[in-house]
């Protein structure tokens, strides 16, 4: 079967089951898995560490600039997805911590912030073959993206997932803590006012609320076959 896609993006909220059907279908596809979550979560965790106000937009946009941010293959059999390096240190796990995503859509509301991130994603777009997932790229960093897929899913479905995760880690957190959580950075990252959160005008609107994983990715693979066929037969 001849493949005419190069380029999938995938948009939508928090817990939506974004990062699982965007890995499977790159090893499926033999595409590469770009989470570009994990870059603004990168961003986050330095300010923390830095001591730097939430509030300090143009220290937090020279940290943006500063820091540099690895995501390699997974370099440790922990059940990670990749590895992701902050100036040399292994922060993949960090990343993942309340404080991390309590702070997370403050520091990527931020233009000068995104304007460093969108740079490096569209360095990564570039190259093809790629599924890459966030919350702008479909709009933003791969406008031209050959399939373009928003992810959704109803706010508690996606905080039960999000709350089963960090407990199979031993997170200590309650499920209400979580959809707190989540309601809140929903807010933030809907109604910001650089890129906020929307689908493409183009994007294929896909609500997983009453499907698991395995129907989330027969559905998604099923569209790129649809898309593909509509480029061959074009
Ligand atoms: O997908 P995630 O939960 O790891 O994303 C963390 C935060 O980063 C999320 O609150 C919104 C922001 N984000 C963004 O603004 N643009 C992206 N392309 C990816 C993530």
């Amino acid at each position: 079967m001849t493949h005419t896609i190069r380029t999938i993006a995938i948009d939508g909220p928090a817990g939506a089951g974004k990062s699982t059907v965007a890995q499977a279908l790159a090893q499926k596809l033999g595409f590469l898995y770009f989470d570009t979550g994990v870059m603004y979560r990168a961003v986050a965790l330095a300010a923390l560490r830095r001591g730097i106000s939430l509030q300090n937009e143009p220290a937090l946009a020279a940290l943006a600039n500063d820091i540099f941010i690895e995501v390699l293959p997974p370099t440790v059999a922990d059940g990670r997805q990749y590895t992701v390096l902050l100036d040399g240190e292994d922060v993949t796990w960090a990343l993942r911590q309340p404080e991390v995503d309590a702070s997370v859509s403050v520091v990527s509301a931020y233009a000068p912030v995104r304007q460093a991130m969108v740079a490096q994603q569209r360095r990564i777009a570039q190259r093809g073959n790629v599924v890459m997932v966030g919350r702008d790229i479909g709009t933003v960093v791969m406008p031209d993206a050959d399939v373009k897929i928003y992810l959704d899913a109803s706010v508690e479905a996606r905080a039960l997932r999000r709350y089963r995760e960090l407990r199979l880690r031993n997170v200590e957190v309650t499920y209400e803590e979580v959809l707190a959580s989540m309601r809140a950075r929903d807010e933030l990252d809907r109604t910001r006012a650089v890129t906020p959160l929307r689908p493409a005008d183009d994007a294929f609107i896909v609500d997983n609320t009453d499907m698991d994983a395995e129907d989330t990715l027969d559905y998604i693979l099923n569209l790129i076959e649809r898309v593909n066929q509509a480029h061959l037969a074009a």
